[in-house]
């Protein structure tokens, strides 16, 4: 055992005795000997913040992750003091704050342990740049799991890992490689199969240790500002990141275009070139909804400009891609170019809207344009200024979505990649340098992007990405992991990115299909498309200078898997819409790995590839050459091969066939999948009729959900949508399916075509709202098993 004296000497300090307690409503504040304060705000039953100063002081209390719009509020809540320690009771948890040493354990109500300091609290003194670096460890039993933080390209169990925080533009990267772009201080830990949460919300360079350093411990540290965290109380995994997602913000729902698929590479130019991509996509019928520009756009990489050489009518261009259902997406970057005839560099000199160094002069750096200067984007008076530069892009060129790229920020040719520590930030009013706003840089960016594009495409909604971001960017942004490599160990990367994003809040993420860096064989581009339309960003993006990568360049074969899977996706919009609706109603993960679909089964515990796609739909991609097939687990439960309809029983692991044209996929019984018609973009055609696939299960009620709207506009918020609940009970020789609609949109189909599968018997007898039909009257198909009913039926009754 270490004693706090040998710890001392070390340059550790620790908070004393507590002397005094004190409560004002939700915040309880104990104060030591030596001037350390704890304070305590009880958010919710089940999530607290805990923040902690040293020298009696806490500093000013400002955050860019928490959400204003969170729930906020308790039921119950009992401090009482004991001889050795004071005791703060929930309705969810107790939590035991130590005399001595202002230790806490926090256990759940049945007095189990699920959080409990070890050292606690910490922290030393920065001599170089003054404050602290704040410290704290926990008690980590034996067994215990981790998840979470965010895009790090490692084993989603972080058990034994060491992690950094701090947004790196990392060209190329490999598996372990840590930091990336982005930064998402927020860890769920399983001990036992109960989960909890850790929220560090602290912009500094933050560090996470997994029982690497020492078995038994967890802890995190920060190079600066405060030990501020937030815990979230499970026991259920998907709630403990609800919860988090409730604190940090949830999306609005994007246009549905933006599920669509998108067609990506550094650079399509000049305008012959895209229109050629484009017609391309229509010739061979591969749906696409949106086409990039990458920065050979622009005028010498000029933001806000557009090369005259290559896209000398812009407005026209984007029209014409429109009317072939095409939206066009720009990137832009945070670096300005230095000169004096360039409007935007002009503005943002007049209004000093450019980061500084410490002793005045101008942070100057290079990146694709040379030499530039950045705006400061922690400015509110700068985001609102950059939100103005978007009206002609967006009001008069028609552009639809905006890339907001290398905003770590990167700089090029320079030691650590970004600006020098000592820039120097407004952090809305908290002035401090780049060694705090580094990590949120990127996020400001999105959001003054985001604010910009919603403002002049409203009553449209905006659609923006962005590759570095912070927690709480998943407010204003999608986001996509950076720049990976066309290899077969990057497509493993890719499946543990956009899973590891989904824990922690931020599911609207993907990966550049196909690979940035290097090109791949086709048979990689297959098997990284068939993944691909399964997470909720779906994008082909490639550096463009190993050849191309549009889906034709593969040959015919590749050509009809990627077509078999682009359609697919767009039959599953109503799916894949309504887990977007339900992640932006009640920040339910868009992905759900094995462990967070049953964390009571601890065989999924480590697990890594297989994933759910939504409630219903279980994933697991091909992630070798040469591959028949692969090894897969099948969560408990049991399931139908959604392409040979195959009934398996789970909770074991098997061998499933896979050739070149399919991924492993499963689907839950009892689900009811939505289809649309394939389309060639989205509103290409009048949805005529919704489909259902309906997968017979035996017993208990299954329940599934349709949301609709108008897929782009903001009519939802007044309550026009459309949800549909069904439910569907299967007993031996009949089965029902409950149907109920709430909100006033009106679809615009009139009949929903049911498709029965696995049904253990023929249907001869049929009522509807408890009227007996004739079979020949709801178009009864018994080869195919389907049937067509009214859109506003509330119960199929089917006998067999
Ligand atoms: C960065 C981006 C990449 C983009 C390129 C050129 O490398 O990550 O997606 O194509 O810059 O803009």
């Amino acid at each position: 055992m270490i004693t706090n004296t040998e710890l001392e000497h070390k340059g550790n300090l620790f908070p004393g005795k507590i002397v005094s307690f004190s409560q004002n409503v939700d915040k309880l504040n104990f104060t030591t000997e030596n001037g350390v304060i704890l304070q305590l705000t009880i958010i919710r039953g089940s999530v607290i913040r805990f923040r902690y100063a040293t020298d009696n002081n806490f500093e000013n209390d400002f955050s860019y992750a928490i959400s204003e719009d969170g729930a906020r509020g308790y039921s119950k809540l009992e401090v009482e003091e004991k001889d050795t320690h004071y005791e703060v009771i929930t309705a969810r948890i107790q939590l035991h704050i130590d005399k001595n040493n202002l230790k806490t354990t926090i256990f759940d109500l049945e007095g189990n342990v699920i959080c409990k300091d070890d050292w606690g609290f910490h922290w030393e003194q920065s001599y170089e740049y003054g404050g602290n670096i704040v410290k704290m460890s926990k008690a980590a039993p034996q067994g215990e799991c981790y998840y979470g933080l965010g895009d790090k390209p490692m084993h989603l169990n972080l058990k034994g890992k060491r992690i950094e925080n701090w947004a790196t533009d990392q060209y190329a990267f490999g598996k372990d490689q840590d930091p990336l772009y982005k930064s998402v201080p927020f860890y769920i830990g399983m001990y036992e199969e109960r989960a909890y949460g850790i929220f560090f919300d602290n912009t500094f360079r933050t560090f996470f240790d997994f029982c690497n350093e020492r078995r038994n411990v967890t802890s995190f540290w920060a190079q600066g500002g405060e030990m501020n965290y937030y815990f979230f109380y499970g026991p259920n995994m998907q709630n403990v990141i609800t919860r988090y997602t409730d604190l940090t913000g949830k999306p609005e729902l994007p246009p549905l275009w933006a599920l669509g698929y998108h067609q990506c590479k550094w650079s399509y130019y000049p305008e012959s070139k895209v229109k050629e991509v484009t017609s391309k996509f229509r010739e061979l019928q591969i749906p696409c909804d949106a086409i990039y520009l990458d920065i050979d756009y622009m005028e010498g990489f000029r933001c806000f400009t557009w090369s005259k050489e290559y896209f000398p009518e812009p407005k026209r261009m984007v029209e014409e891609l429109a009317e072939d259902g095409f939206k066009t997406v720009v990137i832009i970057d945070p670096g300005i170019k230095i000169d004096d005839d360039y409007w935007v560099y002009q503005e943002a000199m007049e209004k000093d809207y450019f980061c500084k160094r410490a002793d005045g002069p101008y942070m100057r750096g290079k990146v694709w344009p040379g030499e530039c200067f950045f705006p400061d984007f922690t400015n509110p008076k700068v985001r609102e200024w950059w939100s103005e530069l978007f009206k002609e892009i967006i009001a008069e060129i028609g552009v639809k979505g905006v890339w907001n790229d290398m905003n770590e920020p990167a700089v090029m040719e320079v030691p650590g990649k970004t600006f020098p520590n000592d820039v120097r930030h407004n952090y809305d009013g908290n002035p401090c340098s780049h060694r705090k706003a580094h990590n949120i840089y990127g996020t400001q960016m999105a959001r003054a992007t985001y604010e910009g594009v919603k403002k002049f495409a409203y009553p449209k909604r905006p659609f923006i990405i962005t590759r570095s971001a912070y927690s709480g960017a998943q407010r204003y942004t999608s986001s996509w992991t950076g720049d990976n490599v066309a290899t077969w160990e990057h497509l493993w990367i890719a499946n543990i990115q956009a899973q590891r994003m989904s824990m922690s809040g931020m599911s609207f993420t993907g990966s550049d299909i196909g690979g940035f860096a290097e090109h791949p064989t086709g048979e990689l581009y297959a098997r990284w498309i068939q993944l691909g339309v399964f997470h909720p960003f779906c994008r082909t993006h490639s550096s463009g200078d190993h050849g191309n990568q549009e889906p034709w360049t593969f040959g015919d074969e590749v050509v009809d898997v990627t077509r078999k899977f682009v359609e697919l996706r767009y039959q599953l919009l109503p799916y894949l819409y309504t887990m977007f609706w339900e992640y932006a109603e009640e920040g339910i993960p868009m992905l759900k790995p094995l462990v967070l679909y049953d964390q009571n089964d601890p065989q999924t515990h480590y697990r890594t590839d297989e994933f759910i796609f939504g409630n219903q739909i279980l994933v697991c991609p091909v992630q070798e050459p040469n591959s028949k097939g692969r090894r897969m687990y099948i969560p408990r439960g049991n399931w139908y091969n959604y392409w040979t309809r195959e009934y398996v029983k789970g909770g074991m692991e098997q061998w499933v066939d896979a050739e070149l044209d399919i991924i492993p996929l499963f689907v839950k019984e009892g689900a009811i999948i939505p289809k649309y018609p394939i389309q060639q973009y989205v509103g290409e055609k009048k949805i005529d009729q919704l489909k259902l696939e309906v997968y017979y299960k035996l017993g208990n009620k299954e329940e599934s959900k349709v949301y609709e709207d108008a897929q782009d506009g903001y009519d939802y918020a007044k309550g026009r949508f459309s949800l549909r609940s069904f439910s569907f009970t299967g007993k031996e020789n009949e089965a029902i399916i409950q149907h109920h609609k709430t909100g006033s949109f009106i679809t615009e189909y009139e009949t929903i075509k049911i498709e029965f599968v696995g049904l253990p018997f023929k249907i001869k007898e049929v009522e509807i709202d408890n009227v007996k039909v004739s079979l020949d009257s709801i178009q009864y198909n018994a080869k195919e098993n389907t049937l067509v009913v009214p859109s506003d039926y509330a119960e199929l009754h089917i006998v067999g």
